[in-house]
């Protein structure tokens, strides 16, 4: 899918960082009677797609849930097939012009990958637009990892802004909008700590069958909806 839409929609800084949890590959090939493969695959593209529609929109942060650190308990074949296509897509099938940071326990994967991921990190590292994708990514294994370093620099007490800093998005702003797709109303230990003032939105459309356009509804949602961060909206401050 080339992003062919001619582009109505335009953020500003009220919307910094949209953050994706793509889910319904699966759904969506077992849809075609294919293996769920299948839908990882077009998933990627989809990504692909959506990474530059989102930039050309002028959006600064992009986050996208790839591989949680529960997604380990899939069959060995499932698992082995999405590692290979995230290096097969690091290669080469990412856009050439945002900075690609992976956040997650990256130590973990296959050898190849990781070399991947630095050579794709190194490579794309001048650019302006960030998009983090979350690899073998757990939110409480991000806390956890974080307080462990400020541990090890003999914190004996710390503030909100270490714990922030110490997670792997540390120089990121927090998700101005979290987008869930395939239907479960649910956050699976995606960003726990960054959400604690996000919008969600959830859709029923399965991640491969997301477009340019359904981003767009998403954005328009977000764009409707009062943010109080616990105050009081302007009007309401009259009274
Ligand atoms: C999301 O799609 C991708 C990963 C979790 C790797 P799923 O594979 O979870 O697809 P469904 O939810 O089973 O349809
Ligand atoms: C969330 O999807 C993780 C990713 C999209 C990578 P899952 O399919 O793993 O989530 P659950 O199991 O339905 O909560
Ligand atoms: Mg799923």
């Amino acid at each position: 899918m080339a992003v062919s839409k001619s582009i109505k929609i335009t953020v500003d800084n009220r919307l910094r960082h949209i953050a994706f949890i793509m889910d319904g590959n699966g759904r969506w090939a077992k849809k075609r009677n294919m293996p769920r493969e299948y839908g990882h695959k077009k998933g990627a593209q989809v990504f692909h797609d959506l990474c530059e529609y989102c930039n050309e929109i002028g959006i600064k942060y992009m986050t996208v849930y790839a591989f949680s650190t529960e997604n380990w308990k899939r069959p060995k074949t499932e698992v082995d097939a999405i590692m290979r296509l995230l290096e097969e897509y690091l290669d080469r099938e990412l856009p050439d012009n945002v900075k690609i940071r992976v956040i997650g326990d990256v130590n973990a994967l296959p050898e190849k990958l990781i070399k991947k991921i630095r050579d794709v990190e190194e490579r794309s590292k001048n650019n302006e637009s960030v998009v983090n994708i979350a690899i073998n990514y757990g939110s409480r294994a991000e806390i956890t990892t974080a307080f462990n370093k400020l541990l090890a620099e003999g914190r004996k007490n710390v503030t909100e802004a270490d714990i922030n800093a110490a997670l792997y998005t540390g120089d990121c702003p927090d998700p101005d909008l979290i987008v869930r797709t395939g239907g479960d109303l649910r956050i699976s230990n995606f960003l726990l700590w960054q959400a604690a003032y996000s919008e969600l939105y959830f859709t029923d459309t399965l991640w491969p069958d997301m477009t340019p356009e359904k981003v767009d509804a998403a954005i328009a949602d977000f764009y409707s909806r009062k943010r109080r961060f616990g105050g009081l909206d302007k009007n309401e401050k009259k009274d």
